[in-house]
């Protein structure tokens, strides 16, 4: 059911653990089925220099995260703000259907992550980041546990 890409990253996640020097920390969590990724950057200027990340959550949780935080590193805020659970779904060669929201929840969790970077410097950062929302299971049929 799942690429060759996905099991990778699953089986050997990239960029896995926290980091002590971040000034930059988001969480995310599903409530429907209890997944959690938590994201740390280090920002410099306007680049994202260092990513990890920890995930408490499916296969495809993490190997979205995993994906997400290689597809960032290195680079602006800018653009990490454009990135999209599509395109990281696409890097992975694609996930199944009732995959779908646990890509929306690595998103997310690079969104929350800088809006915690603009939040510490007292910038409102839903103008620049947006509001996040909590990725529901319900919407694409999601399965928990997989
Ligand atoms: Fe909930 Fe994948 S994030 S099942």
């Amino acid at each position: 059911m799942y690429s060759e890409k996905v099991m990778d990253h699953f089986t050997n996640p990239r960029n896995v653990g926290e980091l002590a020097d971040a000034n930059a920390v988001g969480e995310v969590g599903n409530a429907k089925c209890g997944d959690i990724m938590k994201m740390y950057f280090k920002i410099e200027g306007d680049v994202i220099t260092d990513v990890r990340f920890k995930t408490f959550g499916c296969g495809a949780a993490i190997a979205t995260s995993s994906m997400a935080t290689e597809m960032i590193k290195g680079r602006t805020i800018q653009q990490a703000l454009q990135l999209t659970n599509k395109a990281v779904m696409e890097a992975l060669d694609g996930l199944p259907p009732v995959k779908v929201h646990c890509s929306v929840l690595a998103e997310q969790a690079v969104k929350a992550t800088l809006s915690d970077y603009y939040r510490r410097q007292g910038i409102d950062p839903v103008p620049i980041v947006g509001e996040l929302h909590d990725p529901d299971h319900g919407e694409e049929g999601g399965s928990c546990g997989l």
